[in-house]
């Protein structure tokens, strides 16, 4: 409560809510949409986020040859980001997963398993209070799950301490389109396209809403930037992916 009336807000898509309401409300869509997850993902983005996802796992370059390397993926879903590392470094990554919905980890242990990546771990947990000792991973990764997180703030400080002295922060997010024209068509496209396909393949246009609106309030790059230097990062820098469509943040606790 910040005035004993009022709760701290946070914004569901276009929508502001009490922060406590939102996790449970994004838990719902994740919930909703987890076994259409990937198929989704695929149409509403011609393909892109599979580019975006490599070029997000070769920024981070994870180490081919080491045997104590480790990665979070957190909000790591059905598990796109940590396949790839798993790839990248022929298996020896220590990779876990942590997501708070326990549908989408029921999917991306399903693939996992499928594809031969079971030393993976997926982990139920919330990314504003993660299960893990301080200091316990090289690496923490985020793709497209941070504007999720009722408290990012929280998010970004727990990144900070979980990871080593030496450690890198990575997330890949919708951002802020710099492109003139590319914004209009990407507007028109956001709004009227992808809940449409989102109702004709999983009969559930509000969650698509949901996805759409949440991008538009998410901080822009610069803003964003801000936050993850304020969370104690260093060497905080971002790349624009496609226009400012998505945008990779780079960070460091040195
Ligand atoms: C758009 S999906 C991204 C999944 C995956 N990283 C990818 O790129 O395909 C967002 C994920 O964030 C997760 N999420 C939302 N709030 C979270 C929280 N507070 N802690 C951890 N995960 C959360 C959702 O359950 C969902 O799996």
């Amino acid at each position: 409560m910040q005035n004993g009336f009022m709760s701290e807000t946070a914004a569901f898509g276009f929508r502001k809510v009490a922060v406590e309401e939102k996790q449970g409300m994004v838990d719902d869509v994740f919930h909703s949409v987890a076994k259409r997850y990937d198929l989704m993902n695929d149409l509403m983005s011609g393909g892109m986020h599979r580019v975006w996802k490599s070029a997000f796992v070769s920024m981070l370059a994870p180490p081919k040859n080491s045997e104590t390397w480790s990665l979070v993926d957190v909000a790591g879903g059905t598990g796109d980001i940590a396949f790839r590392v798993a790839e990248r470094s022929r298996g020896k990554a220590a990779i876990t997963v942590a997501d708070i919905n326990a549908s989408m980890l029921e999917v991306g242990r399903e693939r996992a398993e499928k594809r031969g990546f079971g030393a993976i771990q997926f982990r139920e947990a919330n990314a504003e209070e993660l299960p893990f000792a301080d200091g316990s991973f090289d690496a923490y990764t985020i793709a497209f799950g941070i504007r999720n997180v009722p408290r990012i703030d929280k998010a970004l400080s727990e990144a900070f301490r979980v990871l080593k002295r030496g450690g890198r922060f990575l997330c890949l997010e919708f951002s802020q389109v710099d492109v003139p024209m590319l914004d209009r068509v990407y507007e028109a496209y956001s709004f009227r396209a992808i809940p449409e396909i989102g109702r004709r393949v999983t009969g559930d246009a509000e969650s698509y809403r949901y996805l759409v609106e949440s991008i538009r309030t998410f901080p822009n790059q610069e803003n964003f930037a801000g936050m993850i230097r304020e969370a104690g990062f260093s060497r905080v820098t971002y790349r624009n992916m496609t226009g400012g469509v998505a945008a990779v943040h780079s960070g460091w606790k040195l």
